[in-house]
């Protein structure tokens, strides 16, 4: 196993995902976390970055028995500066602060084979992903440059005699080429993990957990979206309890258009799985009334979400008691709620908590209530989405839900910039499944990682059938991405556009206007709310 200590960096999760990819076992715990009471020992330690300045009075300070353990420990950005923080190296803020590529120029030293072992077998150079404010200004003693930039001269470190080193590139981002090569080399090759871990041994393991906690009479109520994630979680669940599990969709009103029949459909005929529709459209669009604020709408959506699940499992659990009177059905109480997380929104509630932590409060997590009767079961919130792909490919889960793209909890009130009203969503529903549709009919879909029309809240001046108008307009987001961490914008064909474009100034009322957003995730986030 791993140990990633996590200075609450964006990207300290995609170290664990990276490890994973590589099979290999490990965990990720709060920089706080002191390496003597941990009742594993650990082959290897990686350090991540932060949103803090090594020199912040209250910067996070990595524990020294890191560094006295005897094991492998590299540092990433943060990790590399407070590394060299701790060797007696000097770290200062950059002149210029480095956001985006760079060109990493390895540098091989023939004096210190040992130090070469981080890179060993890549040549030249490659390109790495830097996100960062402060730099090495001066390396500790003992330690060799293996790496360096135009603006940054000690990009990579590596002690002379033990296996301790530090890179300024984010190696767990994609775009750094070879990054996941660097972390194999580490993980692999200098710490010596064989490399075992895979996702057949992980269902059969969490079917065995799930039966474990459900215990043979524990009912578990499911929510489902029709997602690939809640569909992969309520089969999981029907494969480890069988009709004990009961799936319920909740139509909040804000979901695409004809969504929920289509995920009746879908889920019912293709995988058999007992589903209730709840129409809490009404209920949901009532609270959202008046609100703007992009977190508010957040919370009031996981909030209703779990409160109309309560009212449906209390109501449930009424039907079942009168059976029981009847002599009819003698299974045990609703004790568990299902949800659908992932392991990127579950990290941002466990991991260590910078000055920028929370980004947005995904609904899964950030909107429990506080007197919630109902226990939460997530058997997929060790996974990343694209591990929950093949999850449901192990599974036997129909290509076309496997490869769906993902669609936020709070839906498309986040993808209606102001007020939401039912005329709002209307529209956007309209312009999504044109979208959607010419998006699909060109062939694309499967390359879009995620595609979705939003509603801007302003108006602008048009002219229709020789007349004036004033209305709204079309935001049409479609981005690529592998982790959903960072993102590009998908680049359309001009005649795919076109056609896009007209079809919703024409066809949907209240829109004069479409635009496209080329803006990539950093700096923006994927979703516009
Ligand atoms: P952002 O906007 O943070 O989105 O770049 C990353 C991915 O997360 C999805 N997303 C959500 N999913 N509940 C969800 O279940 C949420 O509250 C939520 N917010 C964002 C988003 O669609 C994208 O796939």
């Amino acid at each position: 196993t791993i140990l990633i200590l996590d200075f609450g960096s964006q990207y300290s999760h995609l170290i664990t995902r990276r490890c994973r990819e590589l099979n290999v076992y490990c965990e990720m715990l709060p920089c706080t976390q002191k390496l003597k009471d941990l009742s594993w020992k650990p082959k290897g330690i990686i350090l991540s970055g932060s949103p803090y300045s090594t020199y912040d009075t209250d910067a996070p300070r990595v524990d020294p028995d890191v560094f006295n353990a005897g094991v492998p420990v590299l540092g990433i950005c943060y990790g590399l500066q407070e590394t060299t923080n701790v060797f007696g190296g000097k770290v200062e803020a950059c002149d210029h602060r480095e956001y985006g590529f760079a060109q990493l120029d390895i540098v091989h030293n023939d004096q210190h084979p040992h130090a070469n072992k981080l890179f060993e077998g890549i040549q030249g150079s490659m390109q790495v992903w830097m996100s960062h404010g402060d730099a090495v200004r001066e390396a500790p003693k003992d330690f060799v440059v293996i790496g360096k930039t135009n603006t940054a001269p000690f990009a990579a470190i590596a002690h002379v005699n033990k296996p301790i080193y530090g890179i300024q590139f984010h190696a767990e981002v994609t775009h750094s080429q070879r990054g996941k090569e660097v972390i194999g080399k580490f993980v692999h090759d200098i710490c010596q993990c064989k490399g075992e871990w895979t996702m057949e041994s992980f269902i059969s393991k969490e079917i065995q957990r799930i039966r474990e906690i459900c215990g043979d009479k524990g009912k578990v109520l499911g929510a489902v979206s029709g997602g690939v994630d809640s569909t992969v979680a309520a089969k999981l669940m029907h494969e480890a309890i069988g009709d004990r599990f009961q799936a319920v969709l909740v139509d909040n009103g804000v979901l695409r258009l004809n969504e929920a029949s289509q995920v009746y459909k879908t889920l019912r005929q293709d995988l058999g799985v007992n589903l209730k529709v709840i129409d809490a459209a009404d209920l949901f669009l009532g609270k959202l009334e008046g609100v703007t604020d992009p977190e508010k709408k957040r919370k009031i959506i996981g909030n209703t979400f779990i409160e109309v699940f309560e009212a449906e499992a209390a109501r449930l659990e009424g039907e079942a008691e009168k059976e029981i009177e009847q002599g009819k059905f003698s299974k045990g109480k609703f004790e568990w709620l299902l949800q659908g997380t992932l392991y990127p929104d579950v990290i941002e509630s466990i991991s260590f908590k910078g000055p920028s932590a929370t980004i947005k409060t995904h609904h899964n997590v950030g909107g429990l209530l506080a007197d919630m009767k109902l226990k939460l079961i997530e058997p997929l919130r060790e996974l990343f989405k694209d591990e929950v792909r093949a999850l449901g490919r192990l599974l036997e889960i129909p290509d076309h839900l496997v490869n769906r793209q993902p669609f936020p909890g709070p839906g498309l009130a986040i993808r209606i910039l102001g007020e939401v009203t039912r005329s709002q969503v209307e529209i956007v529903q309209h312009a999504d499944s044109i979208y959607m549709e010419e998006i699909t009919n060109a062939g694309l879909y499967n390359q879009i990682s995620q595609a979705y029309a939003a509603l801007l809240p302003v108006k602008a001046v048009g002219v229709q059938g020789d007349k004036r108008t004033y209305e709204q307009i079309i935001a049409l987001r479609a981005v690529t991405t592998t982790d959903f961490m960072t993102a590009d914008w998908f680049d359309f064909p001009h005649d795919v556009l076109k056609r896009i474009s007209s079809r919703i100034t024409n066809q949907v009322r209240g829109v004069n206007r479409v635009m496209l957003d080329v803006s990539s995730k950093p700096p923006a986030t994927i979703e516009m709310e």
